[in-house]
C-alpha cells in the first residue's frame, strides 16, 4: 500500500537522515560485538536451511511482531492529532494486518500455533512496553518506523537465506511495505519535528529502540542458537 506516498519525490530532513546514519553506525557496531553470539548471519558459513523448529521459533517472533504492531499502531490513532499522519498509520494498520495473516497461515502450514509461543522478557520490553507507552506521533514515529522498520529490513536480509523458498517469497512482499512505512516515518517526522527540542525527542527515541532491540535480538539469537540448526 503506497497510495499515499511517491518514492520518486520523497524528500526528508537532514536531522533525520542524520538519525538513520547514527542508528545504522550502532547496529554496525553491535552486529560486530556479538559476532561471535550469533546463530546466524556470519558472512563466511554456508547457508543451509535452518530445520523445521528453528524456522518455527523466528517465523513465530515474526508474526507475533505483526500482530504487536496492529495492536499497538491501532491504540496511537486515539491520539494522533495530526491528520495526515493518522491516515497513513490506517494504511499500515492494513499493511501489518495482511503480514500477520500471510506470516500465520505458513505457521499453521508448519502445524505450529501463535498462541503456543511465548516472547523472551526482552521482546515484550521492547514491542509491547516502549512501543505500547509512546506519548505522542513524534515519540512513535521515530521510535516504530524510522528505527523499528529500518531494523526490521536489516534483520531480513541477514536471515533470508535459511528460510524455506516459499516463506523467502512471503517475504519479498512484504519488505516493499515495511519501506513504506519507513518512508512514511521520514515524512512525518520531517514535517512535525520544527524545534530542536522535537528533533533531539525523535532521536532519543530512535536511539532507544535500538539498544532495546540489539538487547532483545541478542536474547533471540542465544534461543535460537540452542535450536539445532
Ligand atoms: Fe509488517
Ligand atoms: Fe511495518
Amino acid at each position: 500500500m503506497t497510495s499515499l506516498l511517491n518514492s520518486d519525490t520523497d524528500t526528508w530532513a537532514p536531522f533525520v537522515q542524520a538519525i538513520e546514519a547514527e542508528l545504522n553506525a550502532h547496529r554496525d557496531r553491535a552486529l560486530l560485538e556479538d559476532a561471535g553470539d550469533q546463530a546466524f548471519a556470519t558472512s563466511h558459513a554456508p547457508c543451509q536451511p535452518w530445520c523445521r523448529e528453528r524456522v518455527v521459533e523466528w517465523l513465530s517472533f515474526q508474526t507475533y511482531y505483526e500482530y504487536q504492531a496492529i495492536l499497538f499502531i491501532s491504540k496511537w490513532l486515539q491520539s494522533t492529532p495530526e491528520l495526515d499522519a493518522l491516515v497513513l498509520l490506517c494504511q499500515q494498520i492494513e499493511d501489518e494486518g495482511n503480514h500477520f495473516y500471510w506470516l500465520n497461515q505458513h505457521l499453521e502450514q508448519l502445524g505450529a500455533k501463535l498462541a503456543d509461543w511465548q516472547p523472551l522478557p526482552e521482546i515484550v520490553d521492547w514491542v509491547e512496553t516502549y512501543y505500547g507507552n509512546l506519548p505522542d506521533t513524534i515519540s512513535r514515529l521515530a521510535a516504530h518506523n524510522l528505527a523499528g522498520e529500518s531494523g526490521a529490513c536489516r534483520s531480513f536480509a541477514s536471515i533470508a537465506p535459511f528460510l524455506p523458498e516459499d516463506l523467502q517469497k512471503t517475504m519479498r512482499r512484504i519488505m516493499p511495505d515495511e519501506q513504506f512505512h519507513l518512508r512514511l516515518g521520514r515524512r512525518i517526522l520531517s514535517k512535525y519535528c520544527v524545534t530542536d527540542e522535537q528533533k533531539a525527542r525523535a532521536r532519543q527515541c530512535a536511539l532507544e529502540v535500538s539498544r532495546l532491540e540489539t538487547r532483545a535480538i541478542q536474547a533471540f539469537n542465544r534461543k535460537l542458537a540452542a535450536i539445532a540448526p
